[in-house]
């Protein structure tokens, strides 16, 4: 995605505090999982930068709405969360994989290791995937997603958020983030939000609530840009659970 090497982009941003650090004080789950030895860059070779960027199985038509892949309605507050794949120049990146996976109305996860005491939902799994169009744009419906306690500290909070995954040109440019919503109580106490130390970069991570997105009857809609890489990166983690 772009001219740069996801890895070297990423030492770039991280040094900028767009990028959080493998390391993060606060953030317990850091302190295990960070490397101890410098990165080794592994160059990559024709079949990495040639070979399927994703399965070649087809998308269902309502992978992209997590509302309708049950029987029934989930239960919570239905959104539609739309946004634009950018490149680093700002020119629209099409055909990339956007997928999102996330909690439950009642910040339950779908997972056999998620055993927060709130209720599943029979009617939502809590993913989904489209592909960009010829502007960049993606979009999904769902249910906006509850916050739920982890036991990174006392008394800890995740935010409301939807996890996001994009992938570049190959498999191994796939690039993951998260989608917070703007005035969320929970963001000064969540260290992972905070683990992005530039304040105009965390403030990239917030969607934000747009009228002309939400449709009348029906559900909110929230608009959230992913910008791959230059001055307004959206910040990128590593693939985790939390
Ligand atoms: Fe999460």
């Amino acid at each position: 995605m772009g001219p740069t090497s996801p890895s070297s982009t990423r030492a770039q941003d991280s040094d900028r505090g767009v990028d959080p650090p493998y390391y993060f004080e606060d953030y317990v789950g850091t302190r295990l999982r960070s490397p101890r030895e410098p990165l080794i860059v592994i160059p990559q070779t024709l079949s990495e930068q040639t070979g399927p960027v994703f399965g070649d199985r087809r998308l269902g038509e309502l992978d992209h709405d997590l509302t309708r892949q049950h029987a029934g309605e989930p239960l919570g507050e239905r959104i539609i969360v739309s946004g634009r794949v950018l490149g680093s120049d700002g020119k629209p990146l099409r055909e990339q994989l956007v997928e999102i996976w996330q909690a439950n109305a009642a910040g339950r996860y779908a997972h056999t290791v998620d055993n927060h005491d709130a209720p599943l939902d029979p009617n939502f799994s809590g993913g989904g995937r489209c592909l960009t169009g010829d502007d960049g744009e993606y979009g999904f419906v769902t249910i906006k997603p509850g916050a739920y306690p982890w036991p990174n500290h006392p008394n800890a909070w995740r935010p409301n958020h939807i996890h996001f995954s994009v992938f570049g040109r190959a498999f191994t440019e796939r690039l993951v983030t998260q989608m917070y919503f703007p005035g969320d109580p929970l963001f000064e106490f969540d260290p992972i939000f905070n683990s992005v130390r530039d304040e105009r970069a965390r403030e990239r991570l917030i969607s934000r609530f747009d009228l002309g997105l939400t449709k009348p009857d029906w559900a909110l809609g929230y608009r959230f840009d992913i910008v791959v890489g230059g001055r307004d990166s959206t910040p990128f983690e590593e693939p985790h659970d939390d």
